[in-house]
């Protein structure tokens, strides 16, 4: 409409305006649909292929700051006018939160606000939100060998949603979550200020370690305390078929795989593949360990702890911890490290995702019937990944921060369905196939609420409205699954953001916004 298009017009206007002082302009980093440049721009970090299509909501304008300055700019004028602001990262949300609104919207594309600086005597670094694991990873293996963090496997993943969402990886049951060893912050409110720890307080710096940046403002680095690695740290596969007692190894696995030593980590991959007779299908099991030491540590260990598994040196190999990671990500052990470097994936999926959290040993034929599922034509590209918890994730108590998944689960459980041909009925079938999945799991896996990780974003647990008011207690029905009591304190957003401008289909609302 008309309207639109002047309003649209005048927040353009806004900010040439807004931005005099800047050093670099920011006419340089904006973006509109008439721009070349537009679409790649756009695309660059998508990562699912579901929102790469003609139908997926675009943005009205995509900046790229350079320096604070331009975010100030484009949250000031996307409040006179009346647009909505997505902050984008690394773009891996599942659901495409951070770059896809259904009202008229702005990006603020973090990927040009990524320096990393280490301080290698105090054991901390400062990273910008737009920076991904990988840069880090990679900087972090530049400086030194015993160095580490404890944040997620695949590296083009952007610190600025990851962080502030919990952020787990191969430490986790040595170190726990990236979120846990974030200490210090910047962030832009939505004043315009630019908050640290010290002047945004307890309760908000509390917020954004876990409860999700979008709600609360703009992170634009954060500053995190690193751990100790060894210099040498053993990975090893072990595949597992039907035949080699998958079933028993995987049921068995869910009674030790927390109570390990909090060094050694077993996590399970679980996927349907084709079976090498028959044209058929069948399900196999890669049980993925990483021990933080030598192999003559690893063996015995987990000799002693899952003996059941019957793991065998040649399945293990020496290395790095960041090569551990990159093994973990799939990469050859003996990639070029550089491979951390890259922000966007080769080939782009289409995918749909969720998460469980396991509390109690679930019953074989639970196996069974997830198997069953995978033999059914959508399900064919799908996989199961069964995250250990216990050690250190135990230890930290369910209030440190939002994240609120900590004793008293044994593993979390995440399915994913990959599908690779277009169209909305492929998708819709391959979306039913999870939801028929995730519904068969509700005896097995944590009630009241049935949990869920948040950055594992999953539409399907509920949603704010679109437009109008969400009440706290309609946003409390997808809230508690992903902070459980935790949600109650998360309402430190009515304090920064009383009007609720930052907002998405989940974020924390507002309690005394306009009803
Ligand atoms: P993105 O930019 O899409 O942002 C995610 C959310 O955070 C959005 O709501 C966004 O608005 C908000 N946000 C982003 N930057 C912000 C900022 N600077 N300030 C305020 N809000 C901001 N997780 C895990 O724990 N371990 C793992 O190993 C993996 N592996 C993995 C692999 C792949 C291929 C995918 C697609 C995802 C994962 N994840 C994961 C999940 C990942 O942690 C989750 O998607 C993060 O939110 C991604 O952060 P990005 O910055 O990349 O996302």
């Amino acid at each position: 409409s008309i309207a639109s298009a002047d309003a649209h017009e005048n927040f353009l206007q806004c900010l040439l305006q807004n931005s005099d002082n800047s050093t670099t302009s920011i006419s340089k980093v904006i973006y509109t649909q008439n721009n070349s440049s537009y679409s790649s721009i756009l695309d660059f970090t998508i990562q699912n292929r579901r929102f790469l299509t003609a139908a997926t909501p675009k943005p009205q304008v995509i900046v790229k700051p350079l320096q604070v300055s331009h975010i100030q700019s484009v949250i000031f004028c996307s409040q006179l006018h009346g647009m909505q602001v997505r902050v984008r990262s690394g773009g891996h949300d599942y659901e495409g939160l951070s770059y896809i609104s259904h009202v008229p919207y702005v990006v603020i594309d973090l990927i040009n606000l990524r320096s990393i600086s280490i301080d290698v005597e105090k054991t901390t670094a400062w990273i910008q939100a737009g920076a991904t694991i990988g840069e880090l990873y990679h900087k972090i293996a530049d400086t030194s060998g015993t160095l580490g963090f404890p944040a997620g496997v695949c590296p083009s993943v952007g610190v600025g949603g990851h962080f502030s969402g919990g952020g787990y990886g191969i430490l986790l049951r040595k170190y726990g979550l990236a979120a846990d060893h974030v200490v210090d912050a910047h962030l832009i409110d939505v004043k315009g200020r630019l908050l640290d720890r010290k002047s945004m307080g307890e309760d908000l710096f509390w917020a954004i370690r876990g409860g999700g940046g979008a709600s609360f403002g703009v992170i634009v680095a954060w500053k995190v305390e690193l751990v100790t690695v060894p210099s040498t740290v053993t990975v090893c596969s072990s595949l597992r078929s039907l035949k080699q007692n998958l079933t028993q190894l995987v049921h068995r696995w869910q009674f030790v795989a927390d109570k390990f030593d909090e060094d050694l980590i077993t996590g399970v991959f679980l996927s349907s593949v084709n079976a090498s007779t028959g044209g058929n299908r069948t399900v196999i099991a890669s049980f993925e360990s990483v021990f933080l030491g030598g192999v003559d540590g690893a063996i015995p260990l987990m000799q002693k702890s899952f003996p059941e598994l019957g793991l065998v040196e040649k399945e293990c190999t020496e290395t790095s911890w960041v090569r551990a990671v990159l093994h973990h990500a799939r990469f050859p052990i003996e990639a070029p490290l550089d491979v951390l470097l890259n922000r966007s994936p080769v080939t782009k999926r289409f995918y749909k995702a969720k998460s469980d959290y396991v509390r109690e040993p679930m019953p074989e034929i639970a196996f069974e019937g997830i198997f069953e599922l995978f033999n059914e034509k959508e399900g064919g590209n799908a996989e199961i990944m069964l995250v250990p918890y216990g050690g250190k994730m135990s230890e930290i108590p369910e209030s440190s921060i939002p994240f609120p998944h900590r004793a008293g689960n044994i593993y979390k459980m995440s399915p994913v369905v990959y599908w690779y041909e277009e169209g909305s009925e492929t998708a819709e079938r391959h979306i039913n196939w999870i939801r028929k999945l995730h519904s068969f799991l509700t005896p097995f896996v944590s009630k009241n609420p049935r949990a869920s990780y948040i950055n594992y974003r999953d539409i399907d647990i509920g949603a704010n409205k679109i437009r109008g008011y969400t009440s706290y207690k309609q946003a409390s029905i997808w809230g508690r699954k992903y902070f459980r009591n935790n949600f109650d304190r998360l309402v430190v957003k009515t304090m920064v953001d009383p009007h609720n401008f930052f907002r998405n289909e989940q974020s924390i609302p507002s309690l005394s916004s306009w009803r």
